[in-house]
């Protein structure tokens, strides 16, 4: 049976391949990006409670109202964002699939769209799987900030979507106002429809504060912004996520998203929305930052040479220049088989496999784990 090629990634993601190199070797695993820590146990006792309480059946094609109403209060709190409960907000089984099924509404055989690389890698087979073209820009090294220039001249008549994420995957860099500010002038009178990746939006550091596409109006009446759960709660594994838009965008949203899961999962929603609600969860944006810190201050016993402090998300770049000079990749294994770390080689992030010698570490993880990650490294 010959089976149609949707996109043009081929094997499996490097996630699955590095976390599987890691359990076959014994490895330390700072490589996919999932907390090792347990969540809050209020939440794990609300999900008990939501599957004992009989709340196991579909739940309405939206989402659960009292998680949507629990969202938008907290969005309004935090910045000061009115959210239509009905008609803006739809939860999701994860922000992938969020993102899959906003391509899905706007993108046509023919159709352009601009993403920035290094970049989370659903992007490019998202916008193929739906024939359309990527045009990956690549971000600035050694901060990655956005060469805007690059991406005005990127855009063309047939460019229809730009997918953005900040605080950003693999780089932890994070977007100014100017920067949203400059997408704004970019796509004015144009018919981009923008994507904002905004899943670490809670998971920023040394005082800056996430500025949301939802704060800005002239960017937000053409946004889907796209959320996750498991990035806030500490339950990647849940793959519970919202989109907001505005009503004419949730209702082509709702179209595709009614025939591709038609709901997310029900205790899942009763045990977020009653923890949202309870303003018990534990402070991810202080604990993340701490975790940070303390894996800035470990890898400087280490020869990694970290050129910027990652500003969010729970990823930290090291280049390995004053180790060796294998590529990312076989670095990257030869970390894992013989050293006892995984982590993520960068290349994986861009479509043309560029390697800039740099290598992301996971550091949502326990201190315990932190340090005996790092205790492998000092002695390379
Ligand atoms: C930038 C980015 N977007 C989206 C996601 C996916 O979120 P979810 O697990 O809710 O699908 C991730 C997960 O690593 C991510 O890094």
């Amino acid at each position: 049976m010959q089976f149609p090629q949707k996109h043009s990634a081929t094997g499996t993601t490097i996630f699955t391949v590095m976390s599987a190199l890691a359990t076959k070797h014994g490895a330390i695993n700072l490589s996919q990006g999932f907390p090792d820590f347990p969540i809050d146990k209020e939440l794990a006792d609300f999900l008990g409670e939501a599957a004992h309480h009989g709340h196991n059946q579909y739940a309405p094609m939206p989402g659960l109202p009292v998680l949507r109403h629990a969202v938008c209060n907290d969005f309004k709190r935090r910045y000061n964002v009115d959210i239509d409960v009905d008609t803006e907000i739809t939860i999701t089984p994860g922000a992938t699939y969020g993102i899959y099924t906003a391509f899905t509404c706007v993108l046509q055989p023919g159709d352009e769209a601009i993403l920035l690389e290094p970049a989370y890698d659903s992007y490019i087979p998202n916008i193929e799987m739906n024939g359309a073209k990527a045009v990956p820009i690549a971000l600035s090294a050694p901060d990655f900030t956005v060469d805007w220039n690059k991406v005005k001249a990127a855009v063309t008549s047939k460019t229809r979507a730009l997918i953005l994420n900040t605080p950003h995957n693999p780089t932890g860099a994070v977007w100014t106002k100017e920067d949203w500010d400059t997408l704004a002038d970019i796509v004015k009178n144009t018919n981009i429809v923008i994507l904002s990746d905004e899943v670490y939006e809670q998971l920023i550091f040394d005082g800056l504060r996430h500025y949301s596409v939802l704060e800005h109006p002239e960017l937000r009446e053409r946004s889907f912004a796209l959320y996750s759960f498991g990035k806030v709660f500490n339950n990647t594994g849940w793959k519970t996520g919202y989109c907001i838009a505005p009503m004419a965008y949730t209702t082509a949203f709702r179209r595709i998203h009614q025939f591709l899961s038609f709901t997310a999962n029900t205790p899942a929603q009763y045990a977020l929305a009653h923890h949202l609600a309870s303003g018990k969860a534990s402070n991810v944006q202080a604990i993340m930052e701490e975790k940070r810190n303390l894996f800035l201050s470990l890898m400087k016993e280490t020869p990694f040479t970290i050129h910027n402090p990652a500003r969010g998300s729970y990823f930290q770049l090291a280049s390995y220049e004053r180790i060796n000079d294998m590529s990312d990749m076989d670095f990257a294994q030869w970390l894992t088989t013989e050293h006892g770390v995984a982590t993520i080689p960068i290349s994986a992030f861009y479509h043309n496999k560029k390697d800039d010698k740099l290598i992301r570490f996971c550091f949502a993880k326990q201190e315990e784990t932190l340090r005996a990650a790092v205790d492998k490294l000092r002695c390379l």
